[in-house]
């Protein structure tokens, strides 16, 4: 028997209620599956603490991560606290800590749930995004000086390195040529940014020449929003920049259905830290406490976790059984049902546990 050690982040908002959804399916699947098992260590990181005690994780914290097989994590921001400040510190420090470069963002449209966009259903829009996720726009370079004078200044440092950008772009050729339609478009906006955008390009193109059976195109990013939404058939994997797909991938979780669907993992392809797999939404203040919080979101980047950690039927156990809660109506309000968190866990677990899944 297998014993994956888990971290579980919940931190803000509506963190706790799809995290501990999440737990719930994943105890369901390891006591269906019988060949693993988890141990799972809760961490209070977040917001509340950041207000207790002005950090929101502690000094040794990636110390403490640092020996678990994966981080689990829900959704960080809280109202009175600036973003920025519980952005960088929290997740950013994790992600760039421990170096989880790869950004893996899947949106399909789930059975049973409706897309925006007319007449597009489950056959027309299977992506994954592939977000470069150490270096570029985030890369937290700048500065502000002359503070609050009339000739205040703030540079905010876009940084591109040829390592960042081959091993991102090599990610995302795999992956490609991994999926059945072997096919990549490269976003880019080397039209206006001539420096970094055009070695993002050429690097492309040299890492492509590696990749000969993987076909391979490139889009400007604003034309990129427009064939999301007119042709997304025309569409299979996608590698941007950190902001870029940022901006992207949350249109991608629109277009189908909901940000209560997104999953994302941030992924160390090398397997020299923990990867961290959560939720592309946020803590959802509106809705927080209310228990009407879709957890599918959660429970695809479970599934994206028991996958990197090598669980492959479990994984796809998962999926069939949220394609067949989704398929029967089970939804909460963002996409159109009725159903609560909890009752979509329940039919979840419950699929889980079930003969045909
Ligand atoms: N990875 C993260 O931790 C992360 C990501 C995005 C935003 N944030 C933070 O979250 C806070 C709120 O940000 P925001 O409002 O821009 O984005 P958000 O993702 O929290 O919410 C945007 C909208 O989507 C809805 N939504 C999100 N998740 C949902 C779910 N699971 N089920 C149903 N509806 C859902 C919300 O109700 C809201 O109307 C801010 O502090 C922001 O910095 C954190």
């Amino acid at each position: 028997m297998k014993t994956y050690k888990i971290a579980a982040i919940p931190a803000d908002g509506i963190g706790p209620e799809v995290i501990a959804a999440g737990l719930q399916a994943l105890e369901a699947l390891a006591r269906r599956d019988g060949g693993f098992e988890l141990d799972v260590t809760e961490f209070d990181w977040g917001s509340e603490r950041y207000k207790r005690t002005g950090a929101l994780m502690p000094e040794d914290g990636k110390e403490q991560l640092k020996n678990f097989d994966a981080i689990f994590f829900g959704a960080v921001g809280a109202p009175d606290v600036p973003d920025h400040v519980t952005l960088w510190g929290l997740r950013l420090p994790i992600c760039q800590g421990f170096d989880q470069y790869a950004n893996v963002r899947p949106t399909r449209i789930l059975p049973g749930i409706t897309s925006p966009l007319a007449g597009v259903g489950p056959d027309d829009l299977d992506w994954v995004i592939v977000r470069e996720n150490s270096e570029g726009e985030y890369s937290g370079v700048g500065g502000r000086a002359h503070r609050g004078q009339a000739e205040e200044v703030a540079t905010e440092v876009s940084i591109f390195t040829r390592v960042g950008v081959e091993r991102i772009m090599r990610y995302a050729f795999k992956l490609a040529q991994s999926r059945p339609r072997k096919f990549l478009t490269v976003v880019t906006k080397s039209n206006a940014q001539r420096h970094g955008m055009v070695m993002w390009d050429e690097i492309a193109a040299e890492v492509a020449k590696d990749f000969p059976d993987v076909t391979w195109d490139k889009m400007l990013v604003d034309a990129m929003t427009v064939r999301m939404v007119k042709d997304p058939a025309s569409l299979d994997t996608i590698v941007a920049t950190n902001l870029h797909a940022d901006i992207l991938s949350d249109l991608a979780g629109a277009l189908a259905g909901s940000l209560g669907v997104a999953p994302t993992g941030n992924i160390d392809p090398e397997r020299r830290n923990p990867s961290m797999f959560e939720p592309i939404h946020g803590s959802a203040f509106d809705i927080t406490g209310k228990g009407i919080a879709n957890p599918v979101a959660t429970f695809w980047t479970a599934s994206q976790m028991l996958e990197h950690l090598g669980e492959m039927d479990a994984a796809k156990r998962l999926m069939r059984a949220v394609d067949k809660v989704c398929s029967d109506g089970v939804l909460t309000p963002d996409v159109g049902g009725t159903a609560t968190t909890k009752d979509v866990t329940e039919a979840v677990c419950q699929a889980i546990r079930g003969e045909n899944i």
